[in-house]
């Protein structure tokens, strides 16, 4: 029997939750996703986007992509699989999440620069994600090597963060993307 959402309308079944995760947080952020989804009684596959490029993406009824900001921009093998699977991502519902430190912020220019990097993401790849939502993401010294951890005791320095020697921080707001997923797709 075909589940229903609370509207009535069918709800989507099999959802497809592929990411990129250069120090986790993204990783842990879809894991967080999935057992969302599966509360509601959908089926979801997760992986990381490298293990996706064959896969039957028509076979899924939505898809959640996700990758995080380095250096003002997403990873380019998200953007591989983005590319090559647009036209079957324009067909089905889809949610582009975006990991970043700047949305722990509220500096509207930083936000800002968040809507242009996920614009020219999505652009390039002639993908039009239904919603795209940026996500806090985390400090992971223990993840980091020598020059990483210098580039981000600098930026967490610049935001005005304190952050110990080798501490590692997590500014994910868990309750607000349970939130945003209890109705999605609608
Ligand atoms: C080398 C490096 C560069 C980063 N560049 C940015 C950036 O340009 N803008 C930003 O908001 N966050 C930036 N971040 C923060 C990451 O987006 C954040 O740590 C995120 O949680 C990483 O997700 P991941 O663990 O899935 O890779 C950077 C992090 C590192 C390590």
């Amino acid at each position: 029997m075909q589940r229903l959402s609370e509207t009535g309308q069918a709800a989507p079944r099999r959802i497809l939750i592929s990411y990129a995760s250069t120090d986790g947080q993204t990783r842990k952020i879809c894991r967080f996703a999935a057992e969302q989804l599966i509360a509601q009684g959908r089926s979801v596959e997760m992986l990381p986007v490298g293990d996706a490029a064959e896969i039957a993406l028509a076979a899924f009824d939505a898809a959640i992509l996700a990758g995080s900001v380095h250096l003002g921009r997403l990873q380019p093998e998200l953007s591989d699989f983005c590319a090559e699977h647009a036209g079957t991502l324009n067909r089905m519902p889809t949610l582009l999440l975006v990991v970043s430190l700047a949305a722990a912020g509220s500096d509207p220019a930083e936000r800002a620069e968040l809507d242009r990097i996920a614009d020219r993401f999505t652009s390039a790849a002639g993908w039009r994600p239904d919603r795209v939502e940026h996500i806090a993401g985390a400090f992971r010294f223990s993840a980091y090597g020598p020059l990483r951890r210098l580039a981000m005791r600098w930026i967490a320095w610049h935001k005005g963060q304190r952050v110990a020697r080798g501490q590692d921080r997590e500014y994910t707001d868990w309750a607000g993307l349970a939130a945003l997923l209890k109705g999605w797709p609608g």
